[in-house]
Protein backbone atom coordinates (compact mmCIF):
# COMPACT_ATOMS: atom_id res chain seq x y z
CA UNK A 1 0.00 0.00 0.00
CA UNK A 2 1.28 3.44 -0.75
CA UNK A 3 2.18 5.62 1.67
CA UNK A 4 0.34 8.95 2.26
CA UNK A 5 2.27 11.91 2.71
CA UNK A 6 3.82 15.72 1.91
CA UNK A 7 7.58 14.12 0.75
CA UNK A 8 8.07 16.20 -2.22
CA UNK A 9 11.63 14.90 -2.60
CA UNK A 10 10.47 11.61 -2.49
CA UNK A 11 8.04 12.66 -5.15
CA UNK A 12 10.64 14.00 -7.54
CA UNK A 13 12.83 10.72 -7.05
CA UNK A 14 9.50 9.12 -7.65
CA UNK A 15 8.80 10.18 -10.81
CA UNK A 16 12.25 10.89 -11.92
CA UNK A 17 12.61 7.10 -12.23
CA UNK A 18 9.30 7.06 -14.21
CA UNK A 19 7.32 6.05 -10.60
CA UNK A 20 3.44 6.75 -10.16
CA UNK A 21 2.61 9.45 -8.54
CA UNK A 22 -0.94 10.36 -6.89
CA UNK A 23 -0.95 14.79 -6.82
CA UNK A 24 -3.79 16.57 -5.53
CA UNK A 25 -5.07 19.46 -7.86
CA UNK A 26 -8.14 21.66 -7.26
CA UNK A 27 -10.30 19.77 -9.32
CA UNK A 28 -9.78 16.05 -7.99
CA UNK A 29 -6.46 13.95 -7.42
CA UNK A 30 -4.47 13.20 -10.52
CA UNK A 31 -2.21 10.22 -10.96
CA UNK A 32 0.68 11.25 -12.22
CA UNK A 33 3.93 10.24 -14.11
CA UNK A 34 7.15 12.08 -16.26
CA UNK A 35 5.03 12.35 -19.61
CA UNK A 36 8.29 12.32 -21.79
CA UNK A 37 8.86 8.58 -20.10
CA UNK A 38 6.64 6.31 -22.41
CA UNK A 39 7.15 3.45 -19.98
CA UNK A 40 5.88 5.53 -17.33
CA UNK A 41 3.12 6.70 -19.23
CA UNK A 42 2.14 2.96 -20.55
CA UNK A 43 1.79 2.48 -16.65
CA UNK A 44 -0.56 5.30 -15.66
CA UNK A 45 -2.77 3.56 -18.41
CA UNK A 46 -2.28 0.18 -17.13
CA UNK A 47 -2.87 1.21 -13.12
CA UNK A 48 -6.55 2.96 -13.77
CA UNK A 49 -7.25 -0.11 -17.09
CA UNK A 50 -7.83 2.70 -19.25
CA UNK A 51 -8.00 2.45 -23.01
CA UNK A 52 -5.11 3.91 -24.76
CA UNK A 53 -7.54 5.68 -27.22
CA UNK A 54 -8.58 7.99 -24.53
CA UNK A 55 -5.84 10.80 -23.73
CA UNK A 56 -4.17 12.54 -20.80
CA UNK A 57 -3.52 15.78 -19.73
CA UNK A 58 -0.14 17.34 -19.01
CA UNK A 59 0.96 19.16 -16.52
CA UNK A 60 3.06 22.00 -15.67
CA UNK A 61 3.71 24.96 -13.64
CA UNK A 62 4.20 28.10 -16.46
CA UNK A 63 3.67 29.32 -19.64
CA UNK A 64 6.68 29.43 -20.74
CA UNK A 65 6.69 25.08 -19.72
CA UNK A 66 3.35 25.07 -21.77
CA UNK A 67 5.10 26.66 -24.75
CA UNK A 68 7.34 24.06 -25.21
CA UNK A 69 5.07 21.17 -25.33
CA UNK A 70 2.90 22.54 -27.79
CA UNK A 71 3.73 24.18 -31.05
CA UNK A 72 2.34 27.76 -30.69
CA UNK A 73 -0.87 29.09 -28.45
CA UNK A 74 -3.19 31.40 -30.42
CA UNK A 75 -4.01 35.04 -29.03
CA UNK A 76 -7.96 33.80 -28.25
CA UNK A 77 -6.23 30.64 -26.21
CA UNK A 78 -3.15 32.70 -24.96
CA UNK A 79 -6.03 35.51 -23.38
CA UNK A 80 -7.87 32.61 -21.76
CA UNK A 81 -4.73 30.87 -20.20
CA UNK A 82 -3.23 33.98 -18.79
CA UNK A 83 -6.56 34.73 -16.84
CA UNK A 84 -7.68 31.63 -16.01
CA UNK A 85 -4.14 29.88 -15.16
CA UNK A 86 -3.55 28.78 -12.71
CA UNK A 87 -6.94 27.16 -12.56
CA UNK A 88 -9.70 24.19 -13.66
CA UNK A 89 -9.14 25.20 -17.67
CA UNK A 90 -7.76 22.68 -19.73
CA UNK A 91 -6.79 24.01 -23.39
CA UNK A 92 -6.26 22.10 -26.12
CA UNK A 93 -3.10 23.05 -28.28
CA UNK A 94 -1.29 21.94 -31.59
CA UNK A 95 1.41 18.99 -29.82
CA UNK A 96 5.02 19.62 -30.27
CA UNK A 97 6.54 16.00 -30.79
CA UNK A 98 7.86 16.29 -27.47
CA UNK A 99 5.00 14.71 -26.02
CA UNK A 100 4.86 11.41 -27.00
CA UNK A 101 2.35 10.20 -29.24
CA UNK A 102 1.26 7.48 -26.07
CA UNK A 103 0.08 10.70 -24.04
CA UNK A 104 -2.24 12.30 -27.10
CA UNK A 105 -3.64 8.76 -28.17
CA UNK A 106 -2.02 9.53 -31.68
CA UNK A 107 -3.95 13.04 -31.84
CA UNK A 108 -2.22 16.08 -33.13
CA UNK A 109 -3.24 18.27 -30.31
CA UNK A 110 -2.57 17.88 -26.90
CA UNK A 111 -4.27 19.09 -23.54
CA UNK A 112 -2.64 21.30 -20.99
CA UNK A 113 -3.54 22.84 -17.73
CA UNK A 114 -1.90 24.78 -14.91
CA UNK A 115 -3.13 23.47 -12.03
CA UNK A 116 -3.90 25.58 -8.73
CA UNK A 117 -2.52 24.25 -6.01
CA UNK A 118 0.29 25.59 -3.77
CA UNK A 119 1.70 21.84 -2.86
CA UNK A 120 1.49 20.76 -6.87
CA UNK A 121 2.55 23.86 -8.25
CA UNK A 122 5.94 23.46 -5.89
CA UNK A 123 6.32 19.85 -7.02
CA UNK A 124 6.05 21.11 -10.41
CA UNK A 125 8.42 24.21 -10.25
CA UNK A 126 10.86 21.38 -8.82
CA UNK A 127 10.87 19.22 -12.32
CA UNK A 128 12.24 20.12 -15.79
CA UNK A 129 9.58 17.91 -17.30
CA UNK A 130 5.23 17.34 -17.51
CA UNK A 131 3.46 15.59 -15.47
CA UNK A 132 0.91 13.55 -17.67
CA UNK A 133 -1.85 12.92 -14.99
CA UNK A 134 -5.56 11.43 -15.72
CA UNK A 135 -7.90 11.91 -12.73
CA UNK A 136 -6.60 9.06 -9.80
CA UNK A 137 -9.68 6.19 -10.25
CA UNK A 138 -9.89 3.32 -12.50
CA UNK A 139 -11.65 4.07 -15.58
CA UNK A 140 -15.40 4.95 -15.37
CA UNK A 141 -15.70 5.28 -11.87
CA UNK A 142 -16.38 8.36 -9.39
CA UNK A 143 -13.31 10.65 -9.48
CA UNK A 144 -10.99 10.94 -6.16
CA UNK A 145 -10.87 14.60 -3.99
CA UNK A 146 -9.27 13.10 -0.99
CA UNK A 147 -5.99 10.93 -0.93
CA UNK A 148 -7.82 8.20 0.83
CA UNK A 149 -10.38 8.02 -2.27
CA UNK A 150 -6.97 6.96 -4.19
CA UNK A 151 -5.67 4.88 -1.07
CA UNK A 152 -9.17 2.63 -1.39
CA UNK A 153 -8.75 1.62 -4.85
CA UNK A 154 -5.37 2.72 -6.65
CA UNK A 155 -2.99 1.93 -3.56
CA UNK A 156 -1.15 -0.85 -4.87
CA UNK A 157 -0.89 0.89 -8.28
CA UNK A 158 0.55 4.09 -7.03
CA UNK A 159 4.25 4.91 -5.25
CA UNK A 160 3.42 7.55 -3.65
CA UNK A 161 0.10 9.61 -2.29
CA UNK A 162 0.50 13.35 -2.08
CA UNK A 163 -1.46 14.84 0.65
CA UNK A 164 -3.07 18.07 -0.66
CA UNK A 165 -5.88 18.08 1.49
CA UNK A 166 -9.41 18.03 0.04
CA UNK A 167 -10.35 19.14 -3.61
CA UNK A 168 -11.61 22.74 -3.14
CA UNK A 169 -12.99 22.62 -6.89
CA UNK A 170 -14.48 18.65 -6.39
CA UNK A 171 -15.12 18.00 -10.49
CA UNK A 172 -12.78 18.08 -13.06
CA UNK A 173 -11.07 21.33 -15.57
CA UNK A 174 -13.09 22.67 -18.14
CA UNK A 175 -11.82 21.32 -21.51
CA UNK A 176 -11.63 24.20 -24.27
CA UNK A 177 -10.31 24.32 -27.79
CA UNK A 178 -10.24 28.19 -29.34
CA UNK A 179 -9.75 27.76 -33.01
CA UNK A 180 -10.65 29.33 -36.23
CA UNK A 181 -14.25 28.14 -36.00
CA UNK A 182 -14.39 29.50 -32.32
CA UNK A 183 -14.53 28.90 -29.04
CA UNK A 184 -15.50 25.15 -28.28
CA UNK A 185 -16.18 23.59 -24.97
CA UNK A 186 -15.02 19.61 -25.00
CA UNK A 187 -15.74 18.96 -21.29
CA UNK A 188 -18.21 21.09 -18.97
CA UNK A 189 -16.13 21.24 -15.59
CA UNK A 190 -14.90 23.56 -12.63
CA UNK A 191 -14.75 26.73 -14.51
CA UNK A 192 -17.90 28.07 -15.84
CA UNK A 193 -18.52 28.12 -19.81
CA UNK A 194 -19.93 31.54 -18.46
CA UNK A 195 -16.86 33.18 -17.48
CA UNK A 196 -14.85 31.45 -20.16
CA UNK A 197 -17.49 33.02 -22.65
CA UNK A 198 -16.89 36.89 -20.48
CA UNK A 199 -13.42 36.42 -20.92
CA UNK A 200 -13.23 35.43 -24.56
CA UNK A 201 -16.02 37.89 -25.81
CA UNK A 202 -17.90 35.36 -27.85
CA UNK A 203 -20.35 32.58 -27.35
CA UNK A 204 -18.77 28.75 -26.80
CA UNK A 205 -20.20 25.85 -28.75
CA UNK A 206 -20.47 23.01 -27.05
CA UNK A 207 -18.98 19.24 -28.31
CA UNK A 208 -20.21 17.32 -25.23
CA UNK A 209 -20.32 14.28 -26.99
CA UNK A 210 -21.43 11.08 -25.88
CA UNK A 211 -19.95 8.69 -29.00
CA UNK A 212 -17.64 5.69 -28.75
CA UNK A 213 -15.36 7.06 -30.59
CA UNK A 214 -15.26 10.67 -29.38
CA UNK A 215 -13.51 13.43 -30.05
CA UNK A 216 -13.06 14.15 -25.71
CA UNK A 217 -13.14 10.31 -25.30
CA UNK A 218 -13.34 10.01 -21.30
CA UNK A 219 -16.38 11.58 -22.76
CA UNK A 220 -18.29 8.52 -22.82
CA UNK A 221 -21.60 8.28 -22.02
CA UNK A 222 -21.67 6.10 -19.00
CA UNK A 223 -18.88 7.71 -16.23
CA UNK A 224 -18.13 8.59 -12.65
CA UNK A 225 -20.24 5.93 -12.18
CA UNK A 226 -20.43 4.18 -8.56
CA UNK A 227 -21.47 0.47 -8.65
CA UNK A 228 -25.14 1.36 -7.75
CA UNK A 229 -27.32 2.35 -9.56
CA UNK A 230 -27.90 5.99 -9.74
CA UNK A 231 -31.79 7.38 -10.92
CA UNK A 232 -32.51 11.16 -11.23
CA UNK A 233 -35.75 12.52 -10.91
CA UNK A 234 -37.93 13.72 -8.42
CA UNK A 235 -36.36 12.86 -5.10
CA UNK A 236 -40.36 12.24 -3.54
CA UNK A 237 -41.67 10.29 -6.10
CA UNK A 238 -38.70 8.29 -6.06
CA UNK A 239 -38.83 7.52 -2.34
CA UNK A 240 -42.49 6.59 -3.13
CA UNK A 241 -41.31 3.94 -5.72
CA UNK A 242 -38.15 2.93 -3.94
CA UNK A 243 -40.10 2.37 -0.52
CA UNK A 244 -39.17 -1.39 -0.22
CA UNK A 245 -35.42 -1.27 -1.04
CA UNK A 246 -32.22 0.83 0.89
CA UNK A 247 -31.81 3.83 -0.26
CA UNK A 248 -29.45 6.66 -0.73
CA UNK A 249 -30.35 10.50 -1.39
CA UNK A 250 -28.42 13.09 -2.72
CA UNK A 251 -30.04 16.32 -2.64
CA UNK A 252 -29.16 19.90 -3.79
CA UNK A 253 -30.78 21.80 -0.98
CA UNK A 254 -33.20 20.47 0.85
CA UNK A 255 -33.30 17.36 2.89
CA UNK A 256 -35.99 15.39 2.60
CA UNK A 257 -37.98 13.12 5.52
CA UNK A 258 -36.74 9.85 4.44
CA UNK A 259 -36.37 7.23 7.58
CA UNK A 260 -33.09 6.16 8.23
CA UNK A 261 -30.86 5.53 4.64
CA UNK A 262 -28.01 7.76 3.57
CA UNK A 263 -28.80 11.19 2.87
CA UNK A 264 -26.52 13.89 1.70
CA UNK A 265 -27.46 17.54 1.00
CA UNK A 266 -24.84 18.83 -2.12
CA UNK A 267 -25.31 22.13 -0.34
CA UNK A 268 -27.70 23.74 2.30
CA UNK A 269 -27.14 27.30 1.17
CA UNK A 270 -27.97 26.41 -2.64
CA UNK A 271 -24.47 27.38 -3.31
CA UNK A 272 -23.32 25.62 -6.79
CA UNK A 273 -19.82 25.84 -6.12
CA UNK A 274 -20.18 24.23 -2.99
CA UNK A 275 -22.35 21.39 -4.72
CA UNK A 276 -19.46 20.65 -7.25
CA UNK A 277 -17.43 20.08 -4.36
CA UNK A 278 -19.24 18.18 -2.42
CA UNK A 279 -20.81 15.79 -5.29
CA UNK A 280 -17.73 12.97 -5.85
CA UNK A 281 -16.92 12.37 -2.13
CA UNK A 282 -20.51 12.27 -1.44
CA UNK A 283 -21.21 9.61 -4.32
CA UNK A 284 -18.68 7.60 -3.11
CA UNK A 285 -19.73 7.51 0.42
CA UNK A 286 -23.36 6.32 -0.45
CA UNK A 287 -21.25 4.01 -2.90
CA UNK A 288 -19.03 2.27 -0.74
CA UNK A 289 -22.64 1.54 1.55
CA UNK A 290 -23.53 -0.84 -0.84
CA UNK A 291 -27.54 0.48 -1.33
CA UNK A 292 -29.58 -0.94 -3.83
CA UNK A 293 -30.36 2.69 -5.93
CA UNK A 294 -29.01 6.30 -5.19
CA UNK A 295 -31.44 8.57 -5.98
CA UNK A 296 -30.75 11.79 -7.01
CA UNK A 297 -32.23 15.58 -8.61
CA UNK A 298 -30.44 17.39 -10.76
CA UNK A 299 -29.26 20.99 -9.23
CA UNK A 300 -29.95 24.30 -11.47
CA UNK A 301 -28.74 24.66 -14.70
CA UNK A 302 -25.83 27.11 -15.04
CA UNK A 303 -22.42 28.24 -13.50
CA UNK A 304 -20.88 24.97 -12.19
CA UNK A 305 -23.99 23.42 -11.81
CA UNK A 306 -24.42 22.33 -15.91
CA UNK A 307 -21.29 20.41 -14.75
CA UNK A 308 -22.44 19.01 -11.85
CA UNK A 309 -25.55 17.46 -13.81
CA UNK A 310 -23.34 16.75 -16.68
CA UNK A 311 -21.58 14.09 -14.03
CA UNK A 312 -25.10 13.00 -12.49
CA UNK A 313 -26.28 12.59 -16.10
CA UNK A 314 -22.83 10.23 -16.37
CA UNK A 315 -23.00 8.55 -13.19
CA UNK A 316 -26.91 7.48 -14.14
CA UNK A 317 -25.70 5.50 -17.57
CA UNK A 318 -25.22 2.02 -17.28
O1 LIG B 1 -9.23 18.40 -13.63
C1 LIG B 1 -8.71 17.62 -14.41
O2 LIG B 1 -8.69 17.83 -15.63
C2 LIG B 1 -8.06 16.36 -13.83
C3 LIG B 1 -6.86 16.78 -13.00
C4 LIG B 1 -6.06 15.62 -12.49
O3 LIG B 1 -6.06 17.64 -13.75
N1 LIG B 1 -7.70 15.46 -14.86
C5 LIG B 1 -8.62 14.76 -15.58
O4 LIG B 1 -8.07 13.87 -16.48
O5 LIG B 1 -9.81 14.87 -15.43
P1 LIG B 1 -8.88 12.70 -17.18
O6 LIG B 1 -7.86 11.91 -17.88
O7 LIG B 1 -9.72 12.02 -16.20
O8 LIG B 1 -9.73 13.43 -18.24
C6 LIG B 1 -9.06 14.04 -19.32
C7 LIG B 1 -10.01 14.29 -20.44
C8 LIG B 1 -10.48 13.01 -21.10
O9 LIG B 1 -11.87 13.14 -21.33
C9 LIG B 1 -9.74 13.01 -22.41
O10 LIG B 1 -10.43 12.35 -23.40
C10 LIG B 1 -9.61 14.51 -22.69
O11 LIG B 1 -9.34 15.03 -21.43
N2 LIG B 1 -8.48 14.81 -23.57
C11 LIG B 1 -7.17 14.72 -23.29
N3 LIG B 1 -6.43 15.07 -24.35
C12 LIG B 1 -7.29 15.43 -25.33
C13 LIG B 1 -7.14 15.89 -26.65
N4 LIG B 1 -5.93 16.07 -27.20
N5 LIG B 1 -8.26 16.16 -27.36
C14 LIG B 1 -9.48 15.97 -26.82
N6 LIG B 1 -9.68 15.54 -25.55
C15 LIG B 1 -8.60 15.26 -24.82
MG1 LIG C 1 -11.19 10.99 -15.36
Amino acid sequence: MAAIGTDLDKVTGILDKGGLVAIPTETVYGLAAKATNEEAVLRIFKAKNRPSFDPLICHTDSLEKIMAMVKNVSNSAHKLASHFWPGPLTLLLPKDPMIPDLVTSGLPTVAVRIPRHAMTLDLLSRIDYPLAAPSANPFGYISPTRPQHVADQLGEEVDYILDGGDAQVGVESTIVSVTDEGLVVHRLGGLSVEEIEDVAGSKAYLSINNSSNPSAPGMLKSHYAPKSPLVIGDIPALLEKYKDRRVGVLSFEKAYATGNEQQFVLSRTGDLAEAAKNLFSALRTMDYASLDVILAEFVPDQGLGRAVNDRLRRAAVK
